[in-house]
């Protein structure tokens, strides 16, 4: 009786000719778009929640609880009556305004289960929501307001994901690690403790899946902690002070818990999962947001030529940006970064409307404005939330005034506000507002010491680029001896998946007379291949322009290589050893190709086969010279120029931490 009455209750909720895969009183499921991928959910013992998701049916998550604890009031956690399940699907083709492709294909199967806590007088209805993607999967918690839930506080979120066996991960510590900018660990899954996600994860069957969360608004971001002994991670939240997780207000919903499923590194790379779970563009015109290349008043600081606070050596004054503005218009970059340009540098309490006396901010606008170049501003907070708060929008309005449309923000401080930390519900709300407030001022945002990033990008494309990586900078002042030669080639599959990263590559000069112990641990040609590979809109030519004045051979490579893109493919990925992107100019024939080795030196085997077929390419090809290796003999850049087709492989051999960066022009 009651099946027949769940199942005609989904008939009549289904869209025409959408068929749920199974459905009984208490268990649902949902496959692919291409039947591979299927989603069961089941109410277990005490009538607890269940999901578990197989592939080619090969069980890939077994059951696994869902469900959350709350305060002061029965925990959304068993008695669960599932109500009515519905199914719906999408396949649309949308455009973002910028991205690693012009079109991203959103293909997917819905099944929304509608669910009652009926032991509760009223009793309580919460909706658990899953996306099947032929990628993966996405689901989230919905929590409608009812009279028996208004506000309430998430203490804790008990969703689990119990992979089936002992799989290597790559993942980053919460505790230890400010602001996501460490080396990520390689560890079996029961091994990883409290790590923050993306968690990468690799079976012995070759399987690549990655675990993180999309649309991150008003909550906090999801965590995981292993269970020592087990192959489970269970979500673990990042706490606000008070030891509270959420406190749930206006926004209904939980982010998307999400899995990317492939058969390779590269496939897993090529998911736009995340993407598709984030709502549509909210802005109306996009005209001003405008991928670029850029440099910046900024090396010298971390190198400890010239000072952000002002003195004899301060960086930011009118002479010394205008000769970087000059410079940016001769080599065709877009862009100039300023820091250290309002007081004060020196107690780290920060004016935003105030320049200091030998830096002209409306005379350099108009300068660079007249040269074709932007002004990138900086807006340095310490984490102190609330000084920024109180003049945000002056600040942002004064970079308005002068046409300004980029900002970079930075939270150096381990807590907001001295309190909070920056991936809790608080630093969320934060970040949104200043997404939020600079899309009104026309300014794109370049974020530094952000939470971790969850696709926000298609809903404000203003929000450009991220750091929340142990970048470039590492090499300038780590006392260790600066990134290790891996570490470029895991970034791609663990914090890149999340998003665009501001790792600021492309230093061509490794001598650091601070810290004579530190410095890149790669080639220059990987410095150029990293370009291409450490993707963002906004990438910077981190470097100081005498370096590259000394070498205009490769630097003529970031002088052409664009940063928006048409189509993106990995003709070789292997996590923590190597990867080969190849990247379309967006509205051009032009191909870009970045390839790049970890610790060992190999020859790259790039088949060209993702060329047009009928066309004849030229390929200028900027790889390590002979005997390139990054300990003791890094510059050495060979350039070539070779005639190719979609039948050619290149072979492109590589010091130990060495690359390549490659040019493929149509020949007309
Ligand atoms: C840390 C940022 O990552 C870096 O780019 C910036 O120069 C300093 N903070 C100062 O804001």
């Amino acid at each position: 009786m009651r099946l027949f009455f769940l199942i005609s209750a989904m008939l009549v909720a289904m869209a025409p000719g959408i068929v749920p895969d199974a459905m009984a009183a208490d268990m649902a499921a949902v496959t692919s778009p291409d039947g591979r991928i299927r989603v069961e959910v089941a109410i277990g013992d005490g009538r607890t929640l269940f999901y578990s998701v197989s592939r080619d049916g090969q069980p890939i998550i077994e059951p696994s609880r869902l469900g959350l604890e709350i305060k002061d009031l029965p925990d959304m956690a068993d008695g669960f009556t599932i109500d009515k399940a519905s199914t719906a699907s999408k396949a649309e083709t949308w455009h973002p305004v910028w991205g690693e492709e012009s079109a991203i294909y959103n293909n997917y199967r819905e099944l929304r289960l509608s669910l009652s806590q009926k032991k509760l007088a009223p009793e309580r209805k919460i909706a658990v929501v899953f996306r099947v993607f032929d990628d993966g999967i996405g689901f989230r918690y919905e929590f409608p307001r009812q009279a028996k839930l208004g506000d309430f506080t998430i203490t804790d979120e008990l969703t689990e994901f119990a992979f089936t066996g002992r799989h290597t991960t790559w993942s980053l510590p919460v505790e230890g690690i400010r602001f996501y900018e460490g080396l990520f660990r390689k560890l079996p899954i029961d091994s990883v403790g409290w790590a923050s996600t993306p968690v990468t994860i690799r079976t012995d069957s070759g399987l690549h899946m990655a675990l993180h969360e999309a649309n991150l608004t008003d909550y906090a971001a999801m965590n995981v902690k292993a269970t020592p002994g087990s192959n489970t991670l269970r979500a673990a939240l990042t706490p606000w002070s008070t030891g509270d997780k959420v406190y749930v207000t206006d926004v209904r919903v939980t982010p998307w818990r999400t899995l990317i499923i492939a058969d390779n590194a590269g496939d897993m790379m090529l998911s736009r999962l995340m993407l598709n779970l984030n709502e549509p563009c909210a802005l109306t015109d996009t005209s001003w947001i405008k991928p670029q290349r850029y440099i910046g008043v900024w090396w010298a600081y971390h190198m400890k030529k010239n000072t952000w606070e002002d003195g004899p050596a301060h960086g930011a004054t009118t002479e010394n940006v205008k000769r970087h503005i000059d410079f940016a218009a001769c080599n065709n970059f877009n862009g100039v970064l300023v820091e250290g340009w309002n007081p004060d540098w020196r107690t780290w309490d920060f004016s935003y409307t105030q320049s200091y006396p030998d830096f002209d901010l409306p005379e350099l606008a108009r300068y660079a404005k007249s040269k074709g170049v932007s002004l990138i501003g900086h807006h340095e907070t310490g984490g102190r939330i609330r000084n920024y708060e109180e003049q945000m929008e002056q600040g942002m309005a004064l970079y308005e005034q002068n046409g300004m449309h980029f900002v970079k923000t930075g939270y150096v401080g381990d807590l907001l506000d001295d309190r909070e930390r920056h991936s809790s519900q608080f630093g969320v709300r934060h970040y949104r507002k200043v997404i939020e407030a600079a899309a009104r001022h026309r300014l794109a945002i370049d974020n530094h010491e952000p939470v971790i990033p969850t696709g926000l990008q298609r809903t404000f494309p203003n929000l450009m680029t991220q750091e929340g990586v142990r970048g470039q900078e590492w090499n300038a002042w780590c006392p260790e001896g600066g990134n290790p030669p891996e570490h470029t080639v895991t970034l791609p599959f663990t914090r890149g998946l999340a998003g665009p990263m501001d790792y600021t590559p492309a230093i061509f000069d490794f001598r650091n007379e601070t810290f004579p112990q530190t410095r890149p641990n790669t080639t220059l040609a990987k410095q150029l291949a990293l370009f291409v590979i450490l993707y963002s809109p906004l990438q910077m030519a981190a470097d100081m322009i005498e370096s590259y004045q000394e070498n205009p051979g490769p630097f003529q490579f970031l002088c052409d290589c664009p940063t928006d893109w048409d189509k993106t493919v990995y003709p070789e990925a292997e996590i923590g050893e190597y990867v080969t992107v190849a990247r379309k100019q967006k509205d051009g024939d032009t191909w870009y190709i970045g390839s790049a080795t970890g610790a060992s030196a190999r020859c790259a085997e790039i088949k060209l086969d993702f060329l047009d077929p009928d066309a004849r390419y030229m390929a200028t090809i900027y790889r390590d010279g002979p005997d390139a290796d990054y300990l003791d003999n890094p510059y050495p850049v060979l350039i070539e120029r070779r005639e190719v087709t979609a039948d050619n492989t290149l072979a492109i051999p590589q010091g130990r931490s060495g690359g390549a960066a490659i040019k493929i022009a149509k020949i007309a």
